[in-house]
């Protein structure tokens, strides 16, 4: 591996990395996830406490796992044996990590894509009936067809490389995503409704008051915690963090790149584009079903949004189309991200050249993949899962990596630079070329006690027991 001639691809500057990292930062969890968190857990008073932990907690992180990339100069199967050669098992954690989440995430980029198809079709009207959704994911081919197709535009993003793939689609996507977030998100505060039963009218403007005021009506000690801990699991899987994703991105960096900066770029973009998504959401939720639609939960994408698009008539057709196109743009470049973070490790660990390593992981991935797929018919159980809730295949995947194994890899990572290897090797690499380290003591603390402290409570949490 040491002694081979061929250079390590790399993103070409600063700007390609950090639209490569908010691509995979920037995800389902950003879109439907975070504006379903605020809603629940109390607008503002959520915003605020995410915000505080996106600059500690989130940062903290974020930028050991680029640093430990950029040091190593290899993917996550292999980084961590060479900053400790005892910590071989960490590698093969973070790599276990994304090998679990990309077959689903494909399942669910899927499901976007045949929402996207339905739009295009002027079939909007469609995806309100009653059973579209569950009719849809019970069938029986068309979401391995959906699956299928979207595996194959991630194949060939990561077939191309980093820099005429990865980078390249990046700076592309990543802009439109931008715009149509925007748009969308002003929109909705036009938005007005009066509800046909009850003849009260709602605007998008208070559903945004909602959002952003903060509401403590009824606040506890016990509700504030859990509202930290919402936005403190949200937090990470946000930023992608524990994924090994960040460890293969970050060895990709050049060496002259401010990697300090590019952090704080890429958590103002991850972060902006969340409370932009909740600004898009709440509102139009808001204005059509009142507080209560706004629990919805994950059906909020594929079952409550539609019925909002779909009451706004014509127009409403073709926010519904660009709706799912950003929503594909968004997934594909977070699971583009996480067939890199892979294949990389096999590349890395068994010198296969890069076509090899795609075609391997690839298709491997879509056995796994078709197989989620099945467990919503041919193979359809329900298991319990400790924290109460049930599920099938993708939920089990789900589990494992979510609940289980990242908050494991988390909290390894902070023991390893922490107090093994000490937080020097981050803190050399960040100020390689002499910049400076902002929130240096913060950040010592932080990765030596109050991370790891908080990913265990994460854990806990995780499966169960708390
Ligand atoms: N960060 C992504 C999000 O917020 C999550 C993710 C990234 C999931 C990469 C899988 C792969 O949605």
């Amino acid at each position: 591996m040491e002694n081979e001639i061929k250079p390590r691809n790399s993103f070409t500057g600063s700007i390609g990395f950090v639209l490569a990292a908010a691509g995979s930062a920037v995800g389902l969890g950003n879109i439907w996830r975070f504006p379903y968190l605020a809603a629940k857990d109390g607008g503002g008073l959520f915003l605020v406490v995410y915000l505080v932990l996106a600059l500690t907690f989130g940062f903290t992180l974020l930028i050991t796992e680029i640093s430990i990339g950029r040091k190593t100069q290899e993917s996550p199967l292999t980084a961590y044996k060479k900053i400790n050669p005892h910590w071989g098992f960490l590698g093969v954690f973070s790599f276990v990590v994304p090998f679990i989440i990309y077959p689903y995430y494909c399942v669910i980029g899927g499901w976007v894509i045949k929402y996207m198809a339905t739009y295009l079709a002027f079939q909007g009207q469609a995806a309100v009936q009653d059973g579209f959704f569950g009719g849809f994911i019970t069938a029986q081919w068309q979401p391995i067809f959906f699956t299928i197709l979207f595996a194959l535009l991630c194949f060939v993003i990561v077939y191309k490389g980093v820099e005429q793939g990865i980078e390249k689609y990046s700076k592309v996507l990543m802009p439109i995503l931008v715009i149509i977030v925007l748009f969308i998100s002003i929109y909705a505060l036009f938005i007005k409704y009066t509800d046909p039963e009850t003849g009260i009218t709602r605007t998008g403007l208070q559903g945004a008051a909602v959002y952003f005021i903060p509401d403590f009506k009824g606040l506890t000690v016990k509700k504030f915690l859990t509202v930290c801990l919402d936005a403190m699991g949200q937090l990470f899987y946000s930023l992608s963090i524990a994924m090994g994703i960040m460890v293969a991105y970050g060895s990709y960096m050049k060496k002259d790149v401010n990697l300090g900066k590019s952090v704080n770029q890429i958590e103002i973009f991850d972060t902006g584009i969340a409370m932009l998504a909740g600004l898009m959401i709440i509102p139009a939720v808001f204005a059509f079903s009142g507080k209560d639609g706004m629990s919805a939960g994950p059906g909020l994408m594929f079952v409550t949004l539609p019925k909002v698009f779909a009451s706004l008539g014509k127009f409403g057709e073709f926010l519904g189309l660009i709706f799912f196109v950003m929503v594909l743009f968004a997934a594909l470049t977070s699971a583009v991200s996480l067939l890199e973070a892979i294949t990389s490790s096999m590349m890395d660990k068994f010198n296969w050249d890069r076509k090899k390593a795609t075609l391997v992981m690839a298709g491997a991935s879509a056995v796994v993949s078709i197989i989620v797929c099945l467990g919503y018919n041919v193979l359809y159980f329900e298991l319990l899962f400790p924290t109460g809730s049930t599920g099938q295949v993708l939920d089990i995947l789900d589990y494992a990596s979510n609940n289980v194994l990242m908050p494991i890899v988390g909290i390894l990572t902070c023991i390893l630079i922490g107090w093994i290897a000490k937080p020097e090797t981050v803190i050399d690499e960040v100020t390689i070329n002499g910049e400076k380290f902002g929130r240096k003591t913060l950040y010592i603390i932080m990765l030596k006690f109050v991370a790891p402290i908080l990913l265990f409570v994460i854990l806990l949490t995780g499966v169960g027991i708390i």
